[in-house]
């Protein structure tokens, strides 16, 4: 009968011959790993059989044991050696994945552009700036005392409803419009003050070619001794040739707001038949409703802490959204919002 002691050596020998000839044949990591624990883990095969050491008598343990360490060693060995190899064409060929090609040679230049709301903005806000307004700017989120009380806006108007505006709480709302700038400014500021400020304001409106329930507002303030009526026509017809050329007009019809006495809506030119008569102005030569505008109420003036004996102003807001529209022949204001790189590419 073959001894214990030879079995053992033997089987010792084939799981070496083995591992040795899967080690070389290893392809990735994962299979380097099942090759490790089958080999070297707690239950592989060279575990199994240092299992039945006991089986064998005194003498022959030691010589057994050498043989299973020094294959040990020579497997750990070996399966360092692959490991590290495996490890070092990873590396290799992500570093080659990587690499940027700095000679590539591309003729075509991308160029961003200003998105034609924000060119709108900024030519109005220059504009203002060189007739000596300050621009501002206020947050969208306001609360309803700025947006309504403080504008003198009765507790029981319209515009008040949960059906026309988004209330964040019962104190609090996505301003309606740009106006409740003006109270934070004369706060702060006091008179004289000559102000304009910009930004997006919220209505709950359903979408359609001119409604959105985000669109954008300029607001426009002056407050100081003396300011009439005469100042507000002469400032927005001087904007307003300014802005669309030197032949438009302007005419005021009387209109209410809360906020201001007199109010008056404005229109100017049409621009597509320079006053003519088009269609798009329904033959009239007018563009309508481009601008509200008025004197400061006295009580808005006296509720921000202005002296309304000593002090008068005016002021005015304006539909960024519609004059943007007007000005590049945008006949749906849903084109703004949508991104749509086809159409932002034409400005
Ligand atoms: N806040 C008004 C609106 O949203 C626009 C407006 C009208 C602003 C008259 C003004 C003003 O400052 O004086 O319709």
């Amino acid at each position: 009968m073959e001894k214990m002691k030879d079995i053992m050596k033997e089987k010792l020998l084939e799981i070496k011959e083995i591992a040795l000839k899967n080690i070389e044949e290893v392809k990735s990591l994962e299979e380097f790993e099942q090759l490790r624990v089958k080999f070297l883990g707690k239950k592989g095969e060279l575990t199994k059989v240092l299992r039945d050491m006991g089986k064998l008598i005194a003498e022959e343990r030691p010589i057994v044991g050498q043989i299973a360490n020094e294959i040990r060693d020579e497997l750990e060995n070996a399966i360092a050696e692959v490991g590290e190899k495996l490890n070092d064409e990873l590396k290799r060929s992500k570093m080659n994945k990587e690499k940027l090609d700095i000679t590539i040679n591309t003729n075509e230049e991308i160029y961003g552009h200003r998105h034609p709301l924000l060119a709108t903005v900024e030519e109005l806000e220059d504009l203002f700036i060189s007739m000596g307004f300050s621009v501002v700017i206020g947050p969208e989120i306001e609360t309803v005392e700025n947006n309504f009380d403080a504008l003198n806006s009765p507790e029981n108007h319209p515009s008040r409803d949960m059906s026309d505006t988004f209330y964040i709480t019962e104190d609090i709302l996505l301003r309606t419009h740009t106006s409740p700038v003006q109270i934070r400014a004369m706060k702060e500021m006091g008179a004289p003050l000559r102000i304009v400020s910009a930004g997006r304001t919220f209505r709950f409106d359903d979408v359609d070619d001119t409604h959105s329930p985000m669109f954008h507002q300029l607001e426009g303030l002056v407050v100081d001794e003396n300011i009439s009526m005469a100042n507000l026509i002469h400032t927005l017809d001087i904007f307003i040739k300014e802005l669309f050329g030197p032949d438009m007009k302007t005419r005021y019809r009387p209109h209410h707001f809360p906020f201001t006495e007199p109010s008056a809506e404005v229109d100017v030119t049409c621009l597509k038949c320079r006053g003519k008569g088009c269609e798009a102005c329904n033959y009239t030569g007018w563009s309508m409703e481009l601008l509200g505008c008025g004197m400061v109420h006295p009580k808005v003036l006296e509720y921000c802490g202005i002296d309304s004996e000593k002090y008068t102003g005016f002021a005015f807001g304006m539909g960024i959204d519609r004059i943007t529209m007007v000005k590049y022949g945008i006949d749906d204001i849903r084109l703004l919002f949508e991104n749509d790189s086809r159409f932002l590419e034409q400005f």
